[in-house]
Order: structure tokens, then sequence, then C-alpha cells
């Protein structure tokens, strides 16, 4: 079956398979390689993208399923070249190790942002607690996210 999504403010037809998971699509299709697989099974957040405007493991969603969605990964943060101000804290507070789950922790900071421009420890904690980092660098996370919510509150 063809589907139509649209990935990072484009419009894109794809044909999928009905097994083939949003995450597999994205990568293996689309050449969209932001988003990881981790644990395939909705445990790490690796896979983390924006899905209608909401956080979601793209492993769990079958591709048929997001039909008509609306998605956005890491690659769209990036606009004419310049970093996105999240992805530019968490390089200022090398806050990555391997980088693996750096692009599933920098979507959830996004929506973390979004809709709370200024959250405190325990928002940032409760907010990424679906990313896990297996080289265990979450100080530099979180010092990340407030030099984000920082950077994002100077551009205002
Ligand atoms: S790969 Fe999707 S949650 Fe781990
Ligand atoms: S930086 Fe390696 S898994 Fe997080």
């Amino acid at each position: 079956m063809t589907i139509t999504l649209n990935v990072n403010g484009k419009n894109v037809q794809v044909d999928v398979q009905p097994n083939e998971t949003l995450l597999d699509v994205l990568r293996n299709k689309l050449y969209i390689t932001g988003p990881k697989e981790g644990c395939g099974n909705g445990e790490c957040g690796a896979c983390t993208i924006l899905y209608n405007g909401k956080v979601v493991n793209s492993c769990l969603v079958l591709a048929l399923e997001a039909d008509g969605a609306e998605i956005l990964t890491i690659e769209g943060l990036t606009k004419d070249g310049r970093l996105h101000p999240i992805q530019e804290a968490f390089i200022e507070e090398n806050a990555f190790q391997c980088g693996f789950c750096t692009p599933g922790f920098v979507i959830s900071t996004k929506a973390l942002l979004d809709r709370n421009p200024n959250p405190s420890n325990e928002d940032i904690i409760e907010a990424l607690a679906g990313n896990l980092c297996r080289c265990t660098g979450y100080q530099t996370i979180l010092k990340a996210v407030k030099r984000a919510a920082e950077k994002l509150g100077v551009e205002k």
C-alpha cells in the first residue's frame, strides 16, 4: 500500500508492507537516519520522533497506521544549514558520548520546551524518562536542556 507522510515539512509518498514499522520506513526507504533503532520494542527512545506533535517511539508504529501523519525528526530541526538552539546546546555542554541516543533526546527536549519553556530539573527528568543513554551522560544532558531553554528564551 502507498501511504503519504509529511516528513520535516515535505510531503512524501512511499510504498510500505503491512509489517513494516515507521522507523524502518523512515530509515530504509526515506533515508532519514536520525531516528535510531536501539531496542526495537519501545524501551530506549532512540527512535523518538514527533508524530502529529506528540513524542512517539517510531519503532512501535506500523507505517500503515501513519498514513497522513505529520512527522518531525532531528533532521527537520536544522534550518538553512543552521543547527537548532537545542542541538547547539547539546554540543556546547558535550551532552553525548557515542551519540546514539542524542537524536531521541533532542526531539524529546523539543517537545518539552515547546510546552514548557522554563522547565525545572524534575520536569526535565520526567519529560526525558523515556529516553535512555547507555553511555550514562545524564548530568550533561540535563545541563544541555537547561542551556537550550536559556538560548530559546533569549531568541524570543
Ligand atoms: S528503538 Fe524504539 S524505543 Fe528503542
Ligand atoms: S551518548 Fe551513547 S547512548 Fe547516549
